[in-house]
């Protein structure tokens, strides 16, 4: 079995082994529908070859399943001719499209919600108490489902899966530290299952579509559950035609690991093969990953690669590298309030309004003076546009990036660096290594104080780059870091570095001053160089339009 060979879920072919996981995009309209925005998002990885694509969580219950804002949601058959557009539009390129189904129980968002947020117990979910759930709510959120299955079967989907992973309803039922109910639906396995087993039974009853769960393998935190646990789950959920392991509840690093972490970590906990197929995600960001996956797994579902590259099943089929997700959990994890976005992708939920032009092509060569990354993505843009760039640079291409100490992060950006050199040199270009001055001025758009020779110092920032200085200069000095400005850093990239730091005895002190206060609002980071980049191209045609056409 190879990642290009025809796999089937159920009844179901499926042209080839690469699945794109199921992401919250906030792409969605407020009310839940789906629009343009979000179908062009899904149809780019489509286009780029999955095989399935799962959408994100979809709330089934309107009142308190909610998680987030503009989630997409699947509650009345209003819904039915808009979501058939969408299915359409993934059949378009051989793609099949299965909706992920979810109720966000005590992770619901009361303020998305009109109904008091509940849960199978009442506890303490991170501050939040959600009520109990009765009897009646219980059968109320099955009904929900059997709702939202029913429009997803009308509307063209090709499969159904239940979301039991991650901390929301269906996983605080199995999860032995969130579920301490003492009636049918607690207590043992088979009573913790019962919700799900009740609804796999009932749904595939009525449709002979592909039906799965999506279930956490562990759980991080210190009273979850371990990977023995969660195959065994997998394997005793009933009429189900795939499992599809993630892994997390609350603590980090959840799911979407960092670069602190080695690839396929899910992969190395999976004590082996499950009895039933399964899809497997997890930190896949090239052709190795994906392969090793399928040594356990029938399918390799790769969730973050697939923001950065959607092109990455036709990059893998043509022997090509991908673009890489350098796991650095930024853009794309700013999910409270945005739509989703990618460090090192900028058209990622913008697809719509890509600036790639596909259609006409310019004409001639371009000058680019600098090869970091602002430079880099311009050679690859100028060349989308068919333009010849000629690229100098008398350092080592990657500019900024090669400053980067902190091995784990050095190590993963610089993948995104070879990305570039590689994609350049398959076209037949190369750095030109020399001082540019009349080409497109690619240098830098900002450059911060240079801090790492500095003695004992006390930092208050907001600058990414601040936080490997730290580290290296804590090898000779004191160095203290400001608590409050680590709040940049994504939930488990900072709790992570906050190990690493403190085993080299930084201290994250509260004081009334400290001699590093640099904050930028408008962080100059590898996407603002990358924009700037493109801008740079664009700014070069609009000048010298006649001749390029
Ligand atoms: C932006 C984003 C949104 C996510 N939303 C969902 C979701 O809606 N449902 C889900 O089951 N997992 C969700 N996940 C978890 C991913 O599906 C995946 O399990 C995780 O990121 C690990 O895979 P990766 O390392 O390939 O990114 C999300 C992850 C990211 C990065
Ligand atoms: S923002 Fe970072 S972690 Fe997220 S998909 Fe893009 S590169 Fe990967």
């Amino acid at each position: 079995m190879d990642v290009f060979s025809t796999g089937t879920i159920g009844n179901l072919e499926i042209k080839n082994r690469l699945v794109m996981a199921p992401m919250i995009s906030n792409l969605a309209s407020p009310d839940g529908n789906t629009n343009e925005d979000h179908i062009a998002y899904l149809e780019e990885r489509a286009r780029g070859g999955y095989g399935l694509i799962i959408t994100e969580y979809t709330y089934v219950d309107e009142l308190n399943g909610k998680g987030s804002p503009n989630q997409l949601g699947m509650f009345s058959y209003s819904q039915t001719p808009k979501f058939f557009r969408l299915t359409e539009r993934m059949h378009k390129y051989d793609s099949r499209i299965f909706v992920q189904l979810v109720h966000s129980g005590a992770k619901a968002l009361q303020g998305l919600n009109t109904k008091k947020i509940f849960a199978p117990t009442a506890m303490d979910y991170m501050g939040n108490v959600p009520q109990t759930m009765s009897i009646e709510d219980i059968i109320n959120v099955q009904e929900k489902f059997y709702r939202a299955a029913d429009i997803a079967y009308k509307s063209g989907f090709d499969g159904i899966e239940l979301h039991g992973a991650h901390g929301y309803l269906l996983e605080e039922f199995i999860s032995p530290a969130l579920n301490k109910r003492d009636d049918k639906y607690g207590g043992s396995l088979e009573n913790r299952l019962r919700i799900i087993n009740e609804m796999t039974e009932n749904i595939k009853n009525y449709y002979d579509i592909p039906l799965g769960i999506r279930l956490s393998l562990y759980e991080n935190d210190p009273d979850g559950y371990g990977p023995d646990y969660g195959l065994k789950v997998g394997e005793s959920i009933r009429k189900i035609d795939y499992i599809h392991y993630s892994a997390g509840r609350f603590a980090p690093p959840a799911s979407s690991a960092p670069f602190y972490y080695e690839h396929n970590h899910i992969y190395a906990r999976l004590p082996r093969r499950p009895d039933k197929t399964t899809i497997l995600v997890g930190s896949v960001i090239n052709a190795a990953d994906a392969n090793e996956i399928l040594k356990k797994a029938d399918f390799v579902a790769t969730g973050r690669e697939a923001l950065a590259d959607p092109y990455f099943p036709y990059k893998l089929l043509h022997g090509h590298n991908p673009r890489p997700c350098i796991r650095c959990n930024q853009d794309c994890r700013r999910l409270g309030l945005n739509e989703v976005r990618c460090t090192v992708n900028i058209d990622t939920g913008l697809e719509l309004y890509s600036t790639i032009r596909r259609n006409k092509k310019l004409i001639g060569e371009i000058e680019i003076d600098g090869a970091g990354i602002k430079g880099l993505e311009a050679a690859l843009y100028a060349l989308s546009l068919g333009l010849k760039p000629v690229i100098y640079e008398e350092n080592v291409p990657g500019g900024q990036i090669n400053d980067i100490l902190e091995p784990h992060k050095r190590t993963e950006f610089k993948a995104l660096v070879d990305y570039y050199l590689n994609e350049l040199d398959r076209r037949g270009i190369t750095v030109e290594k020399s001082r540019g001055t009349s080409g497109i001025d690619c240098s830098p758009d900002k450059v911060y104080p240079d801090i790492k020779n500095m003695g004992d110092v006390s930092i208050n920032t907001n600058i990414y780059r601040y936080f490997d200085d730290a580290l290296e200069i804590s090898k000779k000095n004191t160095v203290i870091i400001n608590p409050e400005s680590l709040e940049i850093l994504e939930r488990s990239r900072r709790e992570f570095y906050i190990k690493l730091a403190e085993r080299q005895g930084i201290k994250f002190i509260k004081q009334d001053s400290y001699n590093i206060n640099i904050f930028d609002k408008n962080q100059y980071d590898i996407r603002s160089a990358m924009i700037s980049g493109r801008r740079a191209v664009d700014s070069y045609i609009m000048e010298n339009y006649d001749e390029l056409n």
